[in-house]
Formats: C-alpha cells, structure tokens, sequence
C-alpha cells in the first residue's frame, strides 16, 4: 500500500471554504442519486461521516457492500483493505473509489504475500501430518484475503474472529493449527478469551528464519500468530485503565481488541467498533465510560450521548492518521468526477486474487450469518 501515490488535488479543492465543500458535495450527492453509495467507517471524521448512507465497523461496511444492488459507485471513506473488500463483494461492473490513495493501513502494510508463503512453506514442513488453517483479519491486503481463500481458511473481523476460529478450530476434529494475520493482539486475546492459554501460542516474526520460534514450539503451539499490531491501539497501555480506575472509581473501561492483551485483561468490556457503539446506546443516563479505540469514535459518541460521561482511555494520540486523510476535499473532488464520468482512484482487485479473496470473505458472511455452519454451508469454491 505504501508505493500507492495520490495526485495532488486540483487548486479550486483546496481554496473552497468547508460550507462550500458541503454545497458541492450534497449537489453532486443529489445528481448522481441511486448510482452512488457512500459507505464511512466509524473512525471517519463527523464532517465525512454526515455524507456516508451507512456507516458503520468493518464487517457491517463489508455487508452492505456484499449487499448494493444496481448501483455504479461506492465512495468507500474508510481504508484501502475495506476498498478492496469492498470492490470483491460488489458486482464487477461496479467501481469502488477510495477518495485519497494514501489511506492505508500499517498494520495491513505489516503482512506480504512473499512473507506469507515462505512462513506458509516453513510452518507445512515443519508441522507435517497437522492441518493449519489461515485465518486473516479485515485488516489485510487483497492478495492475503486471496491466498487465505485458497487455502482453506476465512477473513474476519474484530466482531466475529471468535465465531470464525471455532469454525477453523472444528476442522479435522479439532487436531488444527491456526495460522492467524495480520492483528497479533486480536489473535491472542479472542484465542485467550476461547480458553487457550498463552503458551498455546507463538508469534510469528516474519523477518526471521522459522518466525523466530524453535521447531518443537511451532509443531506444539495451537496458535501461531503474526506479528503485526495496529499502532493506533497499541498505545493503549495497562497503566492508563489503572489510572481512570483511580481517579474515576465508577467508571467502566472498554477496549477493542486490537489493543494489547494486558490491557484487555484490565478492561471490564471489549469489543469492535460496532460494540462499543452498541454498548454506549444501551447504557443509561449517568453511565461513565474510558474507551480504548480510535479517538473520532469516541468524541462523537461522547457528542451524541451528553447524558452519558465518556472519554478516552488515555490522552496519547491515538488518531488513525491514513483514515484521517479522507476529508471533504477528497471526497468532493471523488463525486464531481463521477458527476462528471470521470473515475478517479478506482480500487480494483485482479480477477485471480479476486476469485480466491471471495471464498474468504463469503465463508466470513456465512460464519456470521448462522452462528455455526455446516461444512456444506460454507462456500468452497468458485466459478
Ligand atoms: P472494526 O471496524 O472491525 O472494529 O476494526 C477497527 C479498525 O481498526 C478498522 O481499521
Ligand atoms: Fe489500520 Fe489501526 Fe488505522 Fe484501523 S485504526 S486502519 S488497524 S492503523
């Protein structure tokens, strides 16, 4: 992702006033009607989001992607993984645009298929005769949402990993290794949460020979996971739920998942962007919550719940800076190119990585849409 260069915007986009910006970008909305969905994460910024049809966290997106129907575009204001997801769960015809290039992902940046295949070739050679089912999170490139497809295993994101590793874990009667990219931590901790101690697991450190582990380790381990981490999350420390708890005793800690496993323990509630917005809509007046995610989630859940007391878990900056590249210049150029037939950064999987990318993104919809699915549930290949 990191090679991906985004033009620079035209002069007029960066001399148009914000309330000018909105204008446009509400005229273009209206002209352009049901051939346009604007889909936005919830770690958008408000002024992105109050355009976006749906919003939501990675696995709604990749719903309501899977289901649009007879439109020409989705705007995707969220990531270049959820692009790409985006664009395989889409009929062909339909574009997909990621309205700035530049909004990437580090942790997807931190899995490679080069590096996939050669732990791929170590971890068979070294584990014979025990099957090994890839899992990947969201959080991951195309080409290893493909290799994982083709390779037995399913996408999953912070919302159903646990769902998806009991589907992996029930293969072969239960005698699987699961090999788990790109997000250490919400590997560890949903495996944690499943009952696996830590020492069921390994870390996969992929610039070293064997991931950095002993062969006996490899071949015992349940879980053999990536060592990637997102760098937003990962600033979450323990120390930060011990300080909330002693200066505000009533309040509760909540976290997602991609935040490191001390903390996890530490925290009373954890779950994925939609849960803790659920969570939040749920509680009663007087509730007093610290949250350990992205921080334009968290200040508009405090906006939208003034009743309620909410604030951020730490006072680190924990902004996702590539999702904050999406801003309203961005995305009012992206519609009045299409206002005006012009694509402009079209995310487009090859029809190979595609095809394989599919199966693991719809065994990830069948998973969660059914709690557990037979084995004749779950798709195993495509035309
Ligand atoms: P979810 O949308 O699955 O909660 O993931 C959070 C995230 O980091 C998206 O990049
Ligand atoms: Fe990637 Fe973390 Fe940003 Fe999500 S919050 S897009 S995982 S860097």
């Amino acid at each position: 992702m990191a090679h991906v260069w985004q033009q620079p915007l035209p002069q007029i986009y960066n001399q148009l006033s914000e309330p000018e910006l909105r204008v446009r970008i509400t005229l273009a909305k209206e002209q352009l009607g049901k051939r346009l969905v604007i889909l936005g994460h919830h770690y958008q910024q408000d002024q992105v989001i109050e355009f976006a049809d749906f919003v939501g966290d990675s696995f709604e997106l990749s719903r309501k992607a899977a289901e649009q129907k007879g439109i020409e575009y989705v705007v995707f204001c969220g990531v270049h993984f959820m692009a790409e997801s985006a664009d395989i769960l889409t009929d062909e015809e339909v574009s997909v645009i990621l309205p700035d290039l530049g909004a990437g992902c580090s942790m997807a940046d931190m899995a490679n298929l080069d590096q996939t295949l050669i732990a791929w070739e170590q971890l068979q050679e070294t584990c014979p005769g025990q099957l090994i089912v890839p899992i990947t999170y969201m959080n991951s490139s195309a080409a290893i949402k493909s290799f994982v497809g083709e390779h037995g295993g399913a996408v999953c994101t912070s919302s159903n990993c646990r769902a998806v590793l009991e589907w992996a874990l029930a293969q072969a009667n239960g005698k699987v290794k699961v090999l788990f990219f790109p997000d250490q931590h919400l590997g560890r901790n949903t495996a944690y949460a499943m009952g696996y101690p830590l020492d069921r697991m390994v870390l996969w450190d992929p610039h070293q020979d064997l991931g950095g582990n002993s062969e006996s380790a490899l071949r015992e381990a349940d879980f053999v996971l990536w060592k990637g981490h997102c760098s937003v999350h990962q600033l979450f420390r323990p120390e930060h739920v011990d300080q909330v708890r002693e200066k505000y005793p009533d309040m509760k800690v909540m976290v997602h998942p991609e935040c490191r496993w001390e903390v996890v323990q530490k925290a009373d509630l954890t779950g994925s962007t939609a849960y803790i917005v659920k969570q939040i809509e749920a509680a009663p007046p007087g509730s007093q919550w610290a949250i350990g995610t992205e921080v334009h989630l968290i200040t508009r859940l405090a906006r939208q719940h003034p009743e309620q007391k909410i604030i951020v878990l730490s006072d680190c900056q924990c902004l996702c800076t590539t999702m904050f590249r999406i801003d309203l210049k961005h995305l009012c150029w992206a519609v009045e190119n299409l206002l005006a037939g012009n694509v402009v950064n079209e995310i487009k999987v090859d029809p190979h990585t595609r095809k394989y990318a599919t199966i693991a993104l719809e065994r990830m919809l069948t998973i969660k849409a059914s709690g557990t699915p037979t084995p004749s549930q779950i798709p195993q290949t495509v035309d």
